[in-house]
């Protein structure tokens, strides 16, 4: 499918904040106090040879203490929430906007259980080709999915092999600010018409106008790192996903990320712990 929208890599346009974050995990990979264990983030920062990582290095180190710390939670609770889905039956995965996620490869999946991973076609090509050159084996039936998320992406993934008669665990992570408002009504539309009974949906959310969370500290964080955050974000209104998916019937739980990081024994400090105070993960849940 040939898309209109513009077309990024791993270090322009919004691809750059896949590599940030799994710049993240990379450090969050080697604290002492890690919440997960991204093997392969460390090889994929380095491979794409940007001088963003190089700027997050040389950040002091409580910027990247709070960015690992958070970057370590959301990944944690991401991951318990797969392994959970994937223990309750669930035969297929879809990561939406995966970027450099490595869930197919690292999580303990039952066999022959399905991950789809769909991001823009230079995203993906791009992880495919370094962890291939690292003999990275994908712990999963892992299925690729290069398509933009404003396009027709649902056919894109049923041609790739996903069944929408058996139920699906999808997660939409670091993904909802950046989307306009219309791809993301479509987006929630489309995950609740492919969803069988016993579905479910996880999505890292961040409540109220986006100015509001894209604060002057963390836009200057972003700058610093080359990142323009809020040129990327989508800041217009749109209705709370929570709402759009009770409305369809879903089941929804939605978790203040502060609490969730104090589960994990984990107090976010400096710009992240304010970033979380309007965050939430939502985990929806279709019975019927
Ligand atoms: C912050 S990264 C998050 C990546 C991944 N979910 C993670 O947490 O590591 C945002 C991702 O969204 C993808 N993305 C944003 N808009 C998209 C669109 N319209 N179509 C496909 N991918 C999109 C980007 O390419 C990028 O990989």
């Amino acid at each position: 499918m040939t898309s209109t929208h513009e077309q990024w890599d791993i270090v322009s346009g919004v691809g750059i904040t896949a590599l940030a974050v799994a710049g993240g995990r990379a450090v969050e990979s080697q604290r002492e106090d890690r919440l997960i264990n991204d093997p392969y983030a460390a090889d994929l920062v380095a491979a794409a040879g940007s001088t963003m990582f190089t700027e997050m290095e040389n950040s002091p180190a409580e910027l990247l203490e709070a960015m690992s710390g958070y970057l370590g939670v959301r990944t944690r609770f991401f991951d318990e929430y797969f392994l959970r889905a994937a223990a309750g039956g669930v035969q297929q995965a879809v990561i939406l906007a995966s970027g450099l996620d490595t869930r197919a490869f690292r999580l303990a999946w039952p066999e022959g259980l399905r991950v789809f991973e769909i991001d823009q076609p230079k995203v993906l090509q791009f992880k495919d080709d370094t962890l291939n050159r690292i003999d990275a084996e994908p712990g999963s039936d892992r299925r690729v999915v290069p398509v933009d998320l404003r396009d027709d992406w649902a056919s894109a993934l049923e041609a790739a092999g996903f069944d929408a008669t058996k139920p699906t665990a999808w997660l939409a992570e670091g993904l909802l600010p950046y989307l306009p408002p219309e791809a993301e009504a479509q987006l929630l539309a489309t995950v609740d018409r492919l969803s069988a009974p016993g579905s479910r949906l996880s999505i890292e959310h961040m409540a109220g106008p986006r100015d509001r969370f894209a604060t002057d500290e963390m836009q200057a964080i972003g700058r610093q790192w080359g990142i323009d955050l809020l040129g990327l974000f989508s800041t217009d209104d749109r209705p709370d996903p929570e709402d759009v998916l009770k409305r369809a019937g879903w089941q929804v739980r939605r978790e203040p990320t502060n609490e969730i990081a104090a589960g994990y024994g984990r107090e976010l400090p400096g710009f992240t712990r304010r970033f979380a105070e309007v965050g939430c993960m939502l985990t929806a849940f279709r019975e019927s």
